[in-house]
């Protein structure tokens, strides 16, 4: 299973790559107005800080400006992935890309119908929300699986990347369904290293060694 994070912060992203567990990167416009920075020059450099995919969200709503828009972006560097939102023009964005090529992100899905059309259109990856999902009281997990099946089904090459993670179970989740990508803001990835019990079993550990009075080398 392979871990996006979901920010536009580069000292994050910096950090978390340095722990070896980056896959890859995602943004999108609201996450570019939370750097305050400008979107070409903050996508390049998070292009530098991995090797993997990094999403880069097109904000036109039409086909035609869809496509000058990915244009410019994957100018930026080799590893950008073009998101594009789920509508019948992102889709038609979406199978002239992937047709020539380029890495594709559909963003904004809430079914798993829409799932199934984004593969139909060559997505590289498809992006349900769970969390959003979730907050309107629905089961943003049980979609997951559903696409998951679905997917399976027809051999559909597209990685199902489940993002608007708000926790670690979350994550949990996405990998028993066996989803490819967990996209995560910085404090969900970090909160996957933590456990109560192994703060207490190193604190333990270390009251004991000071009694000894050894050192290590
Ligand atoms: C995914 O690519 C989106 O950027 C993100 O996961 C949205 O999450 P949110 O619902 O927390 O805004």
């Amino acid at each position: 299973m392979k871990f996006f994070v979901d920010t536009a912060d580069t000292a994050e992203i910096a950090d978390l790559a340095a722990t070896g567990m980056v896959d890859g990167v995602t943004t999108n416009p609201s996450l570019i107005k939370k750097s305050g920075r400008d979107i070409m020059e903050v996508t390049k450099e998070i292009c530098g800080l991995t090797d993997g995919p990094v999403s880069a969200e097109v904000v036109a709503l039409d086909h035609e400006t869809m496509m000058k828009e990915a244009e410019v972006l994957r100018k930026i560097a080799n590893n950008v992935c073009i998101k594009v939102p789920l509508t019948i023009d992102g889709l038609k964005t979406c199978k002239a890309l992937a047709s020539e090529g380029t890495m594709v992100n559909v963003t904004l899905c809430f079914s798993a119908n829409q799932a199934l059309l984004a593969a139909k259109a060559g997505a590289s990856f498809i992006s349900p929300f769970v969390g959003r999902h979730d907050d309107n009281g629905l089961d943003g997990m049980k979609l997951i699986d559903d696409i998951r099946l679905i997917y399976d089904n027809y051999a559909f090459e597209t990685e199902i990347l489940v993002a608007s993670i708000r926790h670690p179970i979350h994550v949990l989740e996405s990998a028993r369904i066996g989803a490819d990508v967990a996209t995560m803001p910085p404090n969900v990835i970090r909160g996957l290293f933590k456990h109560v019990l192994t703060d207490k079993g190193i604190e333990g550990f270390l009251a004991d060694w000071k009694d000894t009075g050894q050192n290590i080398g």
